[in-house]
């Protein structure tokens, strides 16, 4: 069983579903650990559709599970429709095609994984996207560049570079989203695939100047986050990337960024460590084939769950809501990060 409970079939938040949600929370309580800012084991909440949404998922584009891609997309169907949840955005945290991509920019898997799968219809607007190791794979066709060229002709598919920021809403925003290629050289993904290209040297050495410039500039927003496909920290199948860690953790600190998200691993994860202002955030089971932990969530959490399944970032001025939600279209798991005081802009 990878989700811890089973409230029951779709329709309307339900007294029963709330109550079970509410039970789950408490128990989650005993898994926490001394915390910064966000605040853990708030009572289950309702969605609030007026606040802004974003949803996102990692490790999607899987060729060797397609039901599991399908069962998150029906959950991401279902929790906006029940929720009258118009999103804002969604946000593909990378291994966005695993597998062959021959035809690149003019493959059917263009319709039927990604438009037909989340469809304008429930979600309207931009799918922000970050390259994954396994978008970097070198097999026939060049997947990097065909997910450059689509976003040059999709309405939603959005990639303008390897690394890019937004703020969102369009008016008013309460969120800078920074996205970043974490594909650096010398990271785990080439050791362990030394098929994968990664960046070139200068391409890197070009966005960490990037990424310093864009940490520098003044807030403008609530809320400060970087994305990227691999975690710095995860207690899942590729655990802790020094690499990465020595890259950008002093920036994460030094820069008071709210939330680190990434995919990579396929699970549900939420990581706080004290004294950091950052909270770690992995949603990597948007499809792809389950792993099992290195170090358990009860270890070092405050929480993770081997599950599949997507989250739901709700934004508004006082705080990020993320909800953890599964392949049946439950929170299995959420915390807020209330804005800081200090940034607030
Ligand atoms: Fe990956």
């Amino acid at each position: 069983m990878d989700d811890l409970v089973k409230a029951g079939g779709g329709g309307e938040w339900s007294r029963r579903r709330f109550l079970l949600q509410t039970a789950k929370f408490s128990a989650l309580a005993f898994l926490g650990s001394p915390l910064a800012l966000a605040e853990l084991s708030v009572p289950a909440t309702l969605p609030d559709p007026k606040s802004n949404h974003i949803l996102m998922l990692g490790d999607w584009g899987t060729v060797t599970e397609p039901g599991q891609q399908i069962a998150v997309a029906n959950a991401m169907k279902r929790w906006v429709s029940e929720n009258s949840i118009r999103p804002d955005a969604l946000l593909m945290l990378g291994d966005n095609f695993y597998g062959e991509m021959p035809d690149g920019v003019n493959s059917r898997r263009w319709i039927t994984q990604f438009e037909q799968m989340y469809p304008s219809t429930l979600f309207p607007g931009p799918a922000y996207a970050v390259l994954g190791n396994h978008d970097y794979e070198t097999f026939r066709g060049n997947k990097v560049e065909a997910e450059l060229a689509y976003a040059k002709q999709s309405s939603r598919w959005t990639m303008p570079r390897r690394s890019y920021s937004v703020k969102l809403p369009n008016e008013n925003p309460l969120l800078t989203l920074i996205c970043l290629d974490s594909n650096i050289p010398g990271s785990k993904g080439y050791d362990l695939w030394p098929w994968s290209f990664v960046l070139t040297r200068q391409q890197h050495d070009e966005q960490q100047q990037w990424l310093e410039a864009e940490l520098a500039k003044p807030r403008t927003t609530a809320f400060l986050a970087v994305a990227a496909h691999h975690p710095l920290y995860s207690n899942g199948q590729h655990c802790d990337n020094p690499k990465l860690i020595a890259q950008w953790d002093s920036l994460l600190r030094r820069h008071n960024v709210d939330l680190y998200l990434s995919g990579h691993d396929h699970d549900l994860q939420h990581l706080e460590f004290k004294g950091h202002p950052t909270s770690f955030v992995i949603s990597g089971g948007g499809g792809a084939e389950l792993v099992g932990w290195t170090t358990q969530p009860q270890e070092r959490g405050p929480w993770g769950l081997r599950a599949l399944g997507f989250t739901d970032l709700q934004i508004s001025k006082e705080e990020v809501l993320v909800r953890h939600i599964g392949k049946d279209a439950t929170v299995l798991y959420e915390f807020k990060k209330p804005v800081n005081i200090m940034e607030r802009s």
